[in-house]
């Protein structure tokens, strides 16, 4: 299967949200946040918020996607990871980043009374993970050059298991070792996400635990990894 990874596109976000939700169909974090009882789940609603993060994603986030070059669907993106870049803990938030950032909250606003709710957001759990989340950042990012976030990373359900992961995390993991830096991610899933991520050569640094005011039986736990700058072997 020969793989191509090339930075996102306009033309390939909606294929890429596609592959987002059918990867995180039956994700832990998403079945935590989002409640999926028939009626409640909004696929739609999910779309255009996942679009609007990806069209954010696109100016401001390290954003590739993969594609198998010899399928039949030569388009379908088939692989998505989104970075955020690292930022020095001394560099402010620029003018556009800021602006950008409102033009987000701006569209989730729209896509909010366009759908008249979130969706089955539960937005209470959604603030624990956030306030965990920034905890956990607290005390993880101890590195005053900053850390490549890795945002977003899936592989279509179906032909996970087959390199496609590894070849979106070494485009960036990569740069990261040219520049000496580390790299950071959550995973909401510790089997087999752990072992995977390990052999990318990730270390399981810390477990955010989420509870919801439900208490402990609706607990979702994340799993803080970090990737330190390996240096390139010699031949
Ligand atoms: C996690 C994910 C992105 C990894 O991508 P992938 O294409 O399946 O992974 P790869 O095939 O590139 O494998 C990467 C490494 O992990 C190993 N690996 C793959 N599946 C594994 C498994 N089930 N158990 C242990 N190791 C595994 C591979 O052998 C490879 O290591 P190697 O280079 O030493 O051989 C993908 O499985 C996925 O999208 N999962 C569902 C969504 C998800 O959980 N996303 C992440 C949320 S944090």
């Amino acid at each position: 299967m020969p793989i191509e990874i090339t930075p996102i596109q306009p033309l390939d976000i909606a294929s890429a949200v596609d592959c987002i939700q059918k990867a995180f169909e039956d994700d832990p974090y998403a079945n935590w946040a989002f409640d999926k009882r028939p009626g409640k789940f909004n696929k739609d609603r999910n779309f255009h918020s996942l679009k609007a993060k990806c069209e954010w994603g696109m100016k401001h986030a390290l954003f590739f996607v993969a594609k198998d070059t010899s399928s039949s669907k030569p388009d379908e993106v088939i692989g998505v990871s989104m970075w955020m870049k690292p930022r020095k803990t001394s560099e402010p938030v620029t003018w556009e980043e800021w602006f950008d950032d409102y033009v987000l909250w701006f569209k989730q606003g729209l896509n909010l009374i366009w759908y008249q709710g979130r969706g089955g957001l539960r937005t209470d759990r959604y603030h624990v993970w956030k306030r965990e989340q920034a905890k956990a950042q607290a005390e993880l990012w101890t590195d005053p050059e900053g850390y490549y976030f890795c945002n977003i990373v899936v592989v279509r359900p179906g032909i996970q298991g087959k390199g496609i992961g590894k070849m979106l995390f070494k485009v960036v993991s990569d740069q990261a070792d040219k520049d000496g830096r580390k790299c950071y991610l959550e995973s909401s899933r510790d089997t087999p996400n752990i072992a995977i991520y390990q052999k990318l050569g990730f270390d399981l640094r810390k477990k955010m635990v989420c509870v919801s005011e439900e208490g402990d039986e609706a607990r979702c736990d994340l799993f803080c990894m970090v990737r330190e700058p390996q240096k390139p072997v010699s031949t």
